[in-house]
C-alpha cells in the first residue's frame, strides 16, 4: 500500500506543446485511480519559494487543457533552488535555498513531486531526490535531445510547424528564384533541422553534428542552378558549428542570417532568411504528442504509486518504462553523422555542405 496522499506537479525549463496534456493525465490518474490530492506548483521550483501561490489541480481545473499549448502552471528556465539568483544591494548573489523549498513542499502536504522538464529540470529533481524528496521525472523538450528516451513530446508538434513553414517557403522561393534560408531551433542537436528538413523537402540541411563548408553549400546551389532548379531551400540548425570562414564575419546575430549573408556574397544569388524561433514551441500539440504526453503522465503516477522514486518515464522500443534519473541526466542524444536518417537524406539528394 502506498503512503501517498498528495502529489505536486511542476513544469520547468522552456515550454513544449504537450505539457498541459501531461498535467491533465497525471492529475486525472492521481484522482481517478488513487484518490490523491494534486497540487499545481507554479513556475517550476520557483513555485515552492512562494508556496501560497500553489493551487489545487482538480478534475474541473484540468478539464479542456488537453489541446492547449504552453503550461497552465507556468514555467521558468532560470530558477534553480540549489543556485538561486537574486539581487542584494544591487549585486547578483546565488544561494542554495533547497532546504526552504523542501520545507515548503512539506508545509503544503506534498508527499511526492512529478517534475516535467528537460535535462536541467531533471537534474534539479535528481538533486532534490538525493536530499530525500520523493521525485518522479517526465522528460520534455522540442529538441528531442535526451538520450534516455527515444522521443520527447513537443518534438512532433515542432516538426509540424517546421515542415509547414518550409512548404510555404517553397512556393515563394520557386516564384522568385531565390535561396531561402530557414533557421530552426534544437540547441546543440540537429534533430529538428534534420527531420523538419526531410519532411519539408529542403535541399540543404546544416546541423551541429556535421561540419560544413560554406563554399560547398554554394557549389551545391550552383549545381542545382545548372540542372534548371533556380531556387534552393537551406535549413540551418541554430546550434551549427561555424566554420573558420564564417567565424571571421560572425556578427553575433542569428546564424541563419550569417549563412544567408555568406551565400549571397559568394553565389551572387538573391537570398532571404526566416528565423522560425519560438513559434516552434507554441500552439496545440499534435495528436502524437497528446498521446505520448498522456502516456507519460499516467506512467509517472504509476511510478509514484509503486514507490519508484528517482526515476523518469521514457519511451523505449515503443513502451513506456521507468529509467534511473541518475543515468538519464547530462547525456545528450546527438544525430549520428552516418546514421540511418542522415543516409536517407543523402540518398534523396539532400546536401549537408560537407
Ligand atoms: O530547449 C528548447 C529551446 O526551444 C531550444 O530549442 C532553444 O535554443 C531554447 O529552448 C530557447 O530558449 P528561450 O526560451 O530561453 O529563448
Amino acid at each position: 500500500m502506498s503512503d501517498i496522499r498528495c502529489i505536486g506537479i511542476a513544469t520547468g525549463g522552456g515550454d513544449a506543446p504537450g505539457l498541459n496534456a501531461v498535467i491533465r493525465a497525471a492529475t486525472k490518474a492521481a484522482i481517478l485511480k488513487h484518490n490523491w490530492k494534486v497540487i499545481g506548483i507554479p513556475d517550476g521550483f520557483d513555485g515552492l519559494i512562494w508556496p501560497e501561490k500553489s493551487f489545487e489541480l482538480t478534475l474541473e481545473r484540468v478539464s479542456g487543457i488537453l489541446p492547449r499549448g504552453g503550461t497552465i502552471l507556468g514555467t521558468s528556465n532560470r530558477g534553480n533552488p540549489f543556485c538561486y539568483k537574486s539581487e542584494e544591494n544591487g549585486q547578483e548573489v546565488a544561494r542554495d535555498i533547497s532546504d526552504e523549498v523542501i520545507a515548503n513542499a512539506q508545509k503544503l502536504g506534498i508527499d511526492a513531486i512529478i517534475t516535467i522538464g528537460g535535462d536541467g529540470s531533471q537534474k534539479i529533481g535528481y538533486e532534490l531526490f538525493q536530499k530525500g524528496v520523493k521525485i518522479v521525472g517526465v522528460p520534455k523538450t522540442i529538441d528531442n535531445d535526451l538520450s534516455a528516451t527515444e522521443l520527447t513530446f513537443g518534438f512532433d508538434t515542432a516538426l509540424h510547424t517546421v515542415s509547414d513553414a518550409i512548404d510555404k517557403i517553397h512556393t515563394t522561393a520557386a516564384s522568385h528564384h531565390r535561396v531561402m534560408v530557414v533557421e530552426v531551433m534544437g540547441r546543440d542537436c540537429g534533430w529538428i533541422a534534420l527531420a523538419g528538413g526531410i519532411s519539408g523537402g529542403a535541399h540543404i540541411i546544416l546541423i551541429p553534428e556535421i561540419p560544413f563548408c560554406i563554399h560547398k553549400v554554394c557549389e551545391f546551389i550552383a549545381r542545382r542552378e545548372k540542372s534548371g532548379k533556380r531556387f534552393t531551400i537551406v535549413v540551418v540548425a541554430e546550434g551549427i558549428k561555424l566554420p573558420a570562414e564564417l567565424k571571421q564575419i560572425a556578427h553575433g546575430g542569428a546564424v541563419g542570417h550569417l549563412v544567408g549573408d555568406a551565400i549571397a556574397l559568394i553565389s551572387h544569388k538573391e537570398v532571404r532568411v526566416s528565423v522560425l524561433g519560438h513559434i516552434q514551441r507554441g500552439g496545440s500539440p499534435s495528436p502524437y504528442d497528446r498521446v505520448l504526453a498522456t502516456r507519460f503522465g499516467v506512467a509517472a503516477v504509476d511510478l509514484v504509486a509503486g514507490g519508484q522514486f528517482g526515476k523518469m518515464v521514457a519511451l523505449r522500443a515503443g513502451s513506456i518504462v521507468g529509467v534511473e534519473m541518475a543515468t538519464a541526466i547530462g547525456r545528450l542524444k546527438t544525430v549520428e553523422r552516418d546514421g540511418e536518417l542522415v543516409r536517407t537524406a543523402r540518398a534523396v539528394g539532400i546536401g549537408f555542405g560537407d
